[in-house]
């Protein structure tokens, strides 16, 4: 039966439907607070500082900074709306199922949609960045790297790209053994990872020059508006954390707070790391060069032993976003298969370790493809384009859900009510323009293609019909 693509799911019925407050059924709650923050570092300190912050910096200049700092600012608002939805629907569909209550189901389709941009997608484009730090670390340990042929993509001068595909079955691995061996896991590359880090900019900043600072700002606010397009690629993770609201115990508590803890630490850890690596290496240095932050250790402690540290902290640290994003694209998965807009399979877990082990396979194998044939800068930019996207619905989506449901129990609300998301809204966008009009119009074929699928598979499949209180058409849908 056909209904309109507007229709909205209640969000009494996305917490009935996930089976959250069933006991014995669906995930378990495992996590708490500190096991979340690990998760949430995880899924966003990655191969955004350890690759990406050179490739801004052309941009921007020093005033990279700047930068880091207006992505972090659009994190922060938009941190605030997944905060304020998670708390009220607690559910692992996140973005999607927030956009479900209130966009209604054709909009939710196309921000599930999105999300195979941030999360599957950039699985990939991860596990790429992983494969070259791990060439780095072997030629740092043993003077040896792995051949070209087996570490690179055709458009690198390789033929496939083993090692990526490699890290990606290893958190498949990890995953289907259940949420509790992933979290803890996740919590030691955390610590490694922000460690290793620590140490860069305690070894940097005894090399810092303030002269490497002038001209602050060589390209403007063009250049600096730009540059923040690009550092937003370094902080996209963060809403991970609401993916996991059915395995989180006091979810209302637990979401918002390891959400704005894990922006706050990021934040300083991101802007302390570029003032430490512009203080030690001039900015048209640093400039494009790979393996910047091993390269500015090498040169200020002389030794090839601190580029091995920091090689080996990359490669921590880019497994575990893997690791983290991989587990995120999962329970989307099983957000939308529960609602029937793709084949059921994605929704079945185990019942041994209560993990979505079938869900994880073809998630692990449909991302090995990109992983294994195509460079890094291809994906890069359409998974920032796509997470952008989503990010100012999500924003869009608190004042609707405020209107439609002033009702619902909210343990979180965003502070500045309506100004936050709203302000959310408009820095989204503002980086989006960032991105440039041919990513805009890749995005918009990727789009176009998302709705052809909708009404060719799911709208018919949808189960929106098959019984449940509370559904309605959108606010202003009709
Ligand atoms: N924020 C993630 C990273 O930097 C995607 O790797």
């Amino acid at each position: 039966m056909r209904h309109s693509p507007f229709r909205t799911k209640s969000p009494e019925r996305l917490v009935a439907e996930s089976g959250a407050d069933l006991e014995g059924h669906g995930l378990q709650r495992t996590m708490g607070l500190f096991q979340l923050l690990c998760f949430g570092i995880g899924a966003i300190v990655g191969t955004g500082i350890f690759v990406v912050l050179a490739d801004t910096v052309p941009e921007a200049g020093p005033a990279v900074i700047v930068s880091f700092v207006l992505a972090a600012v659009t994190c922060v608002f938009t941190a605030f709306s997944f905060a304020e939805l998670g708390s009220a629907i607690p559910v692992s569909g996140s973005s999607y199922a927030y956009a479900y209550a209130t966009m209604g189901e054709l909009v939710a389709f196309l921000v599930g949609w999105c999300l195979l941009l941030e999360y599957g997608v950039s699985v990939s484009a991860v596990a790429v960045g992983w494969s070259q730090y791990l060439n780095e670390l072997l030629g740092a340990l043993t003077g040896r790297q792995l051949p070209a042929l087996l570490s690179g993509a055709p458009g690198d001068g390789g033929v496939v790209n083993l090692p990526a595909v490699a890290v990606i079955a290893m958190a498949a691995v990890l995953l289907v053994r259940g949420v509790r061996e992933s979290a803890r896991a996740t919590a030691v590359m955390a610590v490694i990872k922000i460690g290793v880090l620590v140490v860069f900019c305690a070894v940097a900043l005894t090399a810092f020059d303030a002269g490497n600072l002038v001209p602050f700002s060589p390209h403007g606010l063009a250049g600096i508006g730009a540059g923040a397009s690009l550092a937003f690629f370094s902080y996209i993770g963060f809403d991970a954390i609401s993916t996991a609201g059915e395995e989180v115990r006091n979810p209302r508590r637990n979401i918002p707070l390891a959400i704005l803890i894990c922006i706050g630490v990021v934040t300083a850890l991101y802007c302390l790391v570029a003032v430490a690596a512009l203080g030690a290496m001039p900015a048209d240095e640093i400039a494009g060069t790979p393996a910047a932050l091993a390269v500015i250790v090498d040169r200020v402690t002389g030794s090839g032993a601190g580029a091995a540290v920091v090689s080996f902290g990359a490669v921590v640290a880019i497994a575990s976003v893997v690791l983290a994003v991989m587990y995120g694209q999962t329970r989307i998965l099983m957000s939308i298969s529960r609602d029937g807009l793709v084949p059921r399979v994605f929704e079945r877990v185990s019942p041994r370790t209560a993990a979505p082990v079938a869900n994880t396979w073809i998630v692990a194998a449909v991302f090995a493809l990109p992983a294994a044939f195509l460079p890094l800068d291809v994906v890069v930019d359409l998974t920032t384009v796509g997470t952008l996207a989503l990010m100012a619905v999500v924003n869009l989506c608190v004042p609707l859900l405020r209107r439609a449901r002033p009702d619902l129990r909210r343990g979180f609300t965003v502070p500045l009510y309506p100004l936050s998301p709203l302000l959310g809204f408009g820095f989204c966008l503002y980086l989006v323009h960032g991105l440039g009009a041919a990513t805009w119009l890749r995005f918009a074929a990727y789009l176009a293609a998302g709705a052809a699928v909708y009404f060719a598979y799911g709208r018919s499949r949808s189960r929106l019909d098959a019984g449940g209180a509370g559904d309605a058409p959108a606010p202003g849908a009709g």
